[in-house]
C-alpha cells in the first residue's frame, strides 16, 4: 500500500506545535481511537492513548504515545492526565457489540457506565476540563409511527432498544449531570456508523468479533469469511433492507478535533450527531463493495435481527452549526475503497491469522 510523507507517523519530538494542551484518548488503540490520535496530532496537541488492550493494537497507536491501563482504575487515569499535561480527554474506551450487551449487560455497565465514572472522577481531580464522548445513534429508539425517510435529530426521543444503547445514554447523563456540578465541559459525539480506513493504509478496522457491515461484506467478497448474512430484505424501506447513515472513519475523527475547540462554557454540556444525513441499504453496500472490488459477494437472505429498526440516519445540522463540521470523505465509494483497500492487507487485528490484542512493548 502507498503511503506518502505527510502520513508517515511522526515521533513525539516532531510534533508540528506543542502550544497545545494535550490530549488523553481512551480507547486510543482501536478502531475510531486509532484515527483520533492522528487527527489530534495533526491538529498540533500532543495525543495520548490510555487502553488496556482487550480490543485494542499496540501498532494501532502510530500517531500517538501508549499508557496502557484500564480506565475503571481512576488513580491511573490521573497519573496518565498528570504526567502528560494533558487538558482534556477524549473519552472512547469501552465495549460495542451490541449483541452480547444482551446477554452479558453487566460487563456493560461495568466497563461503559463505571468507565466513564471514573474518567469523570480523574478530571475533578486534574487540571483536564474538556471532556468528549464517544456516544452512538443507539441512543434513540425506534419509533414505530416513523417513516425510513425521517432523519433523527438531537432531540427525537430516547428509548434504546440494548443495553449498549442503554449504557451510553445513562454516561451521557451522567456526564451532563457532572459538568453542572463540577464545572467541566463536554460533547457526546453520537456516531452512526463509522466505516473506512485511513488514507496512510497504516490504520484501519479491527474488531474481534466483527460485527460492522462494511467490513463483514468486503471479507465475505475475498473469501476471507463465509457468505454475508442479510438480516431481512422485507422492511419498509425502497429495497426492503435496513437504511444505515455511514461516515468514514476520518471524518469522525475530524469531528472529535472540531469538538475539542467547541466554544463552551463551563458547566455546559452538549450532544451532537455525527453522520452524514444520507441513508444507505445494505443491497447499496454491497453494490458498492462489488464496484471496488470487481467481484460478487456472496450473500444468503436471512431473518430479521430483534430490535434493527429499518432505519437510522442522522439529521447533522447541528453539527454544521455547533462544530462547523461537515463530513468531506464520506461518499459510500470512497468508504468502501478504503475499507477494501485495508482489509486486502491488514497491518494487524487480521481475524484468520489469530493475532487479537497484544500486550504492550511501550508502556508509558
Ligand atoms: N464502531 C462504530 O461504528 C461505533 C458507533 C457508535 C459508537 N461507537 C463507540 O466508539 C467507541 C470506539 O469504538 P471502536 O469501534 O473503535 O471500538 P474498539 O473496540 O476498536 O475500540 C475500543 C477500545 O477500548 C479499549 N477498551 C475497552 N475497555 C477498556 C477499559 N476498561 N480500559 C481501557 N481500554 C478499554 C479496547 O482495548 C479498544 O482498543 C466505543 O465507545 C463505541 O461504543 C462506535
Amino acid at each position: 500500500m502507498q503511503t506518502s510523507a505527510e502520513d508517515e507517523p511522526h515521533s513525539p519530538g516532531q510534533r508540528a506545535d506543542k502550544g497545545r494542551g494535550a490530549v488523553l484518548v481512551t480507547g486510543g488503540a482501536g478502531y475510531i481511537g486509532s484515527h483520533i490520535l492522528k487527527a489530534v496530532e495533526e491538529s498540533g496537541r500532543p495525543a495520548v492513548a490510555f487502553d488496556d488492550l482487550s480490543h485494542g493494537f499496540l501498532e494501532a497507536c502510530a500517531w500517538g504515545e501508549l499508557v496502557q491501563g484500564d480506565v475503571r482504575d481512576t488513580a491511573a487515569l490521573i497519573s496518565a492526565i498528570e504526567r502528560h499535561d494533558a487538558v482534556a480527554v477524549i473519552h472512547m474506551a469501552g465495549l460495542i457489540e451490541v449483541g452480547r450487551s444482551t446477554v452479558r449487560p453487566d460487563l456493560f455497565w461495568d466497563q461503559n457506565v463505571q468507565g466513564t465514572a471514573s474518567v469523570l472522577a480523574a478530571m475533578r481531580a486534574t487540571a483536564a476540563r474538556r471532556l468528549v464522548f464517544s456516544s452512538s445513534a443507539a441512543v434513540y429508539g425506534h419509533d414505530p409511527r416513523g417513516r425510513w425517510s425521517d432523519l433523527l435529530t438531537e432531540e427525537s426521543p430516547k428509548d434504546p432498544a440494548s443495553p449498549y444503547g442503554d449504557t451510553k445514554l445513562a454516561a451521557e447523563r451522567m456526564i451532563a449531570a457532572s459538568c453542572a456540578a463540577f464545572g467541566l465541559s463536554a460533547i457526546a459525539l453520537r456516531y452512526f456508523n463509522a466505516a473506512g480506513a485511513d488514507s496512510s493504509g497504516r490504520l484501519g478496522e479491527a474488531h474481534h468479533p466483527e460485527t460492522h457491515l462494511i467490513p463483514l461484506t468486503i471479507q465475505a467478497a475475498l473469501g476471507q469469511r463465509g457468505p454475508l448474512t442479510v438480516f431481512g430484505n422485507d422492511f419498509d424501506t425502497p429495497d426492503g433492507t435496513c437504511l444505515r447513515d455511514y461516515i468514514h472513519v476520518a471524518d469522525l475523527a475530524g469531528a472529535h478535533v472540531a469538538a475539542l475547540d467547541a466554544a463552551l462554557e463551563p458547566g455546559e454540556f452538549d450532544a451532537v450527531n455525527v453522520g452524514t444525513g444520507r441513508g444507505r441499504s445494505v443491497f447499496e453496500v454491497i453494490e458498492a463493495v462489488e464496484r471496488a472490488l470487481d467481484r460478487p459477494v456472496p450473500r444468503t437472505i436471512g431473518a430479521r435481527r430483534a430490535g434493527d429498526p429499518p432505519s437510522l440516519v442522522a439529521d447533522p445540522s447541528r453539527a454544521a452549526a455547533r462544530l462547523g463540521w461537515r463530513p468531506r470523505s464520506s461518499s459510500l465509494d470512497e468508504i468502501v475503497a478504503s475499507a477494501a483497500r485495508w482489509h486486502a492487507e491488514p497491518l494487524y487485528g487480521d481475524e484468520g491469522s489469530g493475532t487479537p490484542a497484544r500486550p504492550s512493548a511501550r508502556r508509558a
